[in-house]
C-alpha cells in the first residue's frame, strides 16, 4: 500500500507527547498553574524550596518536609574542586551557558549514584543537581566579576545563598523579593523546547545528569531560554525611550523577530510577563537612571507591539521581556540571565524527567523522506 500522505507539523506545533500534571499552560487566556496553583499565588507566598517540593512531589509540603527538602538542597551546595576548576579554566573564554552546560555535565563524576536509575535515587540525584546548578551559576558569575569561589552559607534559603555566592554577601530585601520571585516565576513550563530536550534525552534511559546537560543546551537559544539577554540587549541598543518607534518599525518592518514578545502556547498575555512587569513598575520610586531608561523603552515598545500585533496576531510581551530590567535592578549582569533561568527551571526539568519515567516511551519521530532511493554506487575515478 502506497505510504498515505503524512502531516508533518513543524516544531510539532499542536502535537500532544504525553500526559503530566505537572503544569497547566492555559494559552488562550493567559493562566499558568503548577500543580494545580496559579503561579500568582505561589509568587506571592511560596520559596523556591518548597516550588521545588511541589514540582517534584505533586503537593505542597508540610512543615518536617519542607525542612527536610531545604536540608537536601543545602547540603549539596558545596562545589567539588574539579567544578570550580572547570569554571576557572573557561571563565572569560566561553558564553556562561556553555560553561554551565560544560560544568553541570561534570557533576556527574562526582555523584556515585549516576547509574542508579531507581526512582529513589533519580530524586536524590534532582536535588543534588537543582542544588549545584545554582552553585554552579553563582560562581561563574562571581569569576567573572573577578571573585574567588565562596563556599555556601548553610544558615541561608537556597536563593539568598545564590545571591551570596555571587557577591561574596548576602542580598538584600530587595534583592532577596526579586530573585525569589524570579526563581519562582521560571521553574517550570510545561514541555517547553528545553523541557521536551531534557525528557527526549532521558526517554533512551540516560542518567538525569545526561538529561539536564540536554535541557541546559536547548534552553540557550535566542528564541527559548535565551531572549531575556536578547531582549535587553535590544534595550541597550535602542538606547533612549525616543528611539524605541523607530527601532520596533524598522524590526517589524525587516520581518525581524522582536525579542520577547511571542509564544507558541500563549495567546494572550503572557501571566509570568504580567508579574515582572508589575514588579518593575513597583521599583521605579529611587529607580536609577539606567533603569528609568529600560522601563521607558520597554513600556513603549510594549505598547507598540500590542497594538500592532497583540489581539491581531496573538503575539504578546512572553516572560522575558521584562526580565532583564528586573535583574538589573538585582544587580545581575546581562550574560546570566539565561544561566539563572536555568538554574531555576532545573526544578521543572528534573520534576517533568521523574513523572515521564513512571511510564517511558522512547521519543522516535518520523521524517518524510524527499530524497532518491537504489541509487547506484560510482566509483570515485568514474565521478569526474
Ligand atoms: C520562552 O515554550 C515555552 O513555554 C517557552 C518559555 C518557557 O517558560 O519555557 O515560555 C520561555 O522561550 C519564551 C519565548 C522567548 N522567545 C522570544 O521572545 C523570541 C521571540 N519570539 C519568537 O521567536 C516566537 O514568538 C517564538 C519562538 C517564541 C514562538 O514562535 P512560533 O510559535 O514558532 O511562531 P513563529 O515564529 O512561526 O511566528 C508566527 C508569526 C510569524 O509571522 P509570519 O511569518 O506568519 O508572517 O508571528 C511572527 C512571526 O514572524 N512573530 C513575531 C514574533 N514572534 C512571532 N514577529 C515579531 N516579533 C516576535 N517576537
Amino acid at each position: 500500500m502506497a505510504d498515505s500522505e503524512p502531516t508533518i507539523s513543524k516544531g510539532l506545533e499542536g502535537v500532544y507527547i504525553a500526559e503530566s500534571s505537572i503544569c497547566k499552560v492555559d494559552g488562550q487566556n493567559g493562566r499558568l498553574y503548577y500543580r494545580g496553583y496559579p503561579i500568582d499565588a505561589l509568587a506571592k507566598h511560596s520559596d523556591f524550596e518548597e516550588v521545588t517540593y511541589l514540582l517534584l512531589n505533586g503537593r505542597l509540603p508540610k512543615g518536617k518536609e519542607l525542612e527536610d527538602i531545604k536540608k537536601q538542597l543545602a547540603s549539596a551546595r558545596d562545589l567539588p574542586q574539579g567544578i570550580i576548576d572547570i569554571i576557572l579554566e573557561q571563565s572569560g573564554k566561553a558564553d556562561p551557558m556553555d560553561t554551565l552546560r560544560t560544568a553541570t555535565s561534570a557533576l556527574s563524576a562526582y555523584d556515585p549514584e549516576t547509574p542508579d536509575m531507581s526512582p529513589a535515587a533519580n530524586m536524590r540525584k534532582s536535588l543534588r543537581i537543582i542544588s549545584r546548578v545554582s552553585s554552579i551559576v553563582a560562581t561563574i558569575g562571581r569569576v567573572a566579576a573577578g571573585g574567588k569561589y565562596v563556599k555556601p552559607d548553610d544558615s541561608l534559603g537556597h536563593v539568598a545563598n545564590f545571591m551570596y555566592m555571587l557577591n561574596h554577601k548576602a542580598p538584600d530585601k530587595r534583592q532577596l523579593d526579586i530573585m525569589r520571585d524570579m526563581f519562582i516565576i521560571h521553574a517550570e513550563h510545561s514541555s517547553n523546547a528545553s523541557t521536551f530536550g531534557t525528557m527526549v534525552a532521558g526517554s533512551t534511559l540516560a542518567d538525569i545528569y545526561s538529561a539536564i546537560t540536554a535541557g541546559i543546551s536547548v534552553l540557550k537559544g535566542p528564541l527559548h531560554g535565551g531572549a531575556d539577554e536578547a531582549a535587553l540587549r535590544m534595550m541597550k541598543q535602542i538606547g533612549s525611550p525616543e528611539n524605541t518607534e523607530k527601532y520596533i518599525e524598522s524590526a517589524l518592518a525587516g520581518k525581524q523577530k522582536v525579542m520577547g514578545f511571542g509564544h507558541r502556547v500563549y495567546k494572550a498575555y503572557d501571566p509570568r510577563a504580567k508579574i515582572i512587569k508589575a514588579y518593575l513598575i513597583s521599583l521605579q520610586p529611587g529607580a536609577s537612571q539606567e533603569l528609568k531608561t529600560y522601563t521607558a523603552i520597554a513600556l513603549k515598545a510594549e505598547k507598540m507591539m500590542v497594538e500592532r500585533l497583540g489581539a491581531s496576531h496573538g503575539i504578546w510581551p512572553n516572560v522575558d521581556f521584562f526580565a532583564g530590567p528586573v535583574y538589573t535592578a538585582a544587580g545581575i549582569p546581562v550574560n546570566l540571565f539565561t544561566p539563572i533561568f536555568a538554574a531555576s527551571r532545573s526544578a521543572g526539568w528534573a520534576a517533568h524527567m521523574l513523572e515521564y519515567w513512571q511510564n517511558n516511551r522512547l521519543f522516535r519521530p518520523l521524517e518524510k523522506y524527499t530524497g532518491q532511493v537504489d541509487l547506484k554506487y560510482v566509483p570515485i575515478k568514474e565521478r569526474e
